[in-house]
């Protein structure tokens, strides 16, 4: 229940978690249908209609994950990680009116404050890889997640890909998402700023594949893209 002051997740204040259930939409299009996707491709995974425990990573914001999978797989239940206090917060008051706080547990703190000697069934790690800063931080993130999985877990990694400044015309395509969804010239401004702000995405889905590989997991398949993002689902190795 540390709460870790982290540059992966001090962005995350009140004002960001207030707005992140709307934002996080326009941001990513199609974020309603990677997070369905996650819960079907865990279901397929696991096989469905049995019980499992799942880890939620960087749960803050809207718990979609849990929402998702638990809509699917009713016999679930779920450990959500998340540093951001606000962002926790909201992800709190989305579950409660879910009715999903009683098969759910929250924690305000990172993976590394969780047992090691309680290996979970799945996890997921849904918008968080591109905020952690180099890619040392990035495979402590992993290795941490990869030591509380069971072996061959299914893991379920989304974050965004490449180089901003390396696809100008995605980044353009990205601006005229948010003017296509009603924002002015200088709001659009603001959103690029804020969404390159601490931005450290890995250079390519290789660079992905590279990372998961170094710390324990096997090859990708990537299930879901949308211009910058990816979703892959990948397995610990035994
Ligand atoms: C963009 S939000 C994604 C939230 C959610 N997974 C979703 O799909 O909407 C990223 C979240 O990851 C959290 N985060 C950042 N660094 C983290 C870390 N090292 N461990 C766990 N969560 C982290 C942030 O606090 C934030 O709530």
């Amino acid at each position: 229940m540390r709460p870790e002051p982290q540059s992966s997740s001090a962005k995350f204040d009140v004002s960001r978690a207030a707005e992140y259930g709307i934002q996080s939409r326009v941001a990513l299009a199609g974020y309603d249908a990677c997070h369905e996707l996650t819960a079907c491709i865990l279901a397929a995974s696991l096989s469905s209609g049995r019980a499992a425990r799942i880890l939620v990573v960087g749960v803050g914001g809207t718990a979609q994950e849990i929402i998702n999978m638990s809509a699917l797989e009713p016999l679930w239940t779920f450990v959500g990680v998340d540093p951001a206090p606000a962002m926790l917060e909201t992800a709190a008051a989305n579950l409660e009116a879910h009715g999903l706080m009683e098969k759910t547990q929250l924690v305000l703190g990172t993976v590394e404050d969780l047992a090691l000697d309680e290996p979970f069934d799945a996890a997921t790690l849904i918008g968080v890889l591109h905020h952690v800063p180099g890619d040392e931080p990035k495979r402590q993130l992993l290795r941490s997640i990869q030591a509380r999985l069971k072996a061959e877990a299914p893991f379920v990694v989304a974050c965004n890909h490449y180089r901003y400044a390396e696809q100008p015309l995605l980044l353009q395509t990205w601006a005229e998402r948010w003017r296509q969804q009603g924002a002015t010239p200088d709001e659009v401004k603001a959103k690029r700023a804020r969404i390159m702000q601490g931005a450290d995405p890995p250079s390519s889905e290789q660079a992905v594949g590279t990372l998961l590989q170094e710390c324990g997991f096997g090859p990708l398949q990537r299930f879901f893209s949308s211009l910058f993002w990816g979703a892959w689902v990948t397995h610990k190795q035994a």
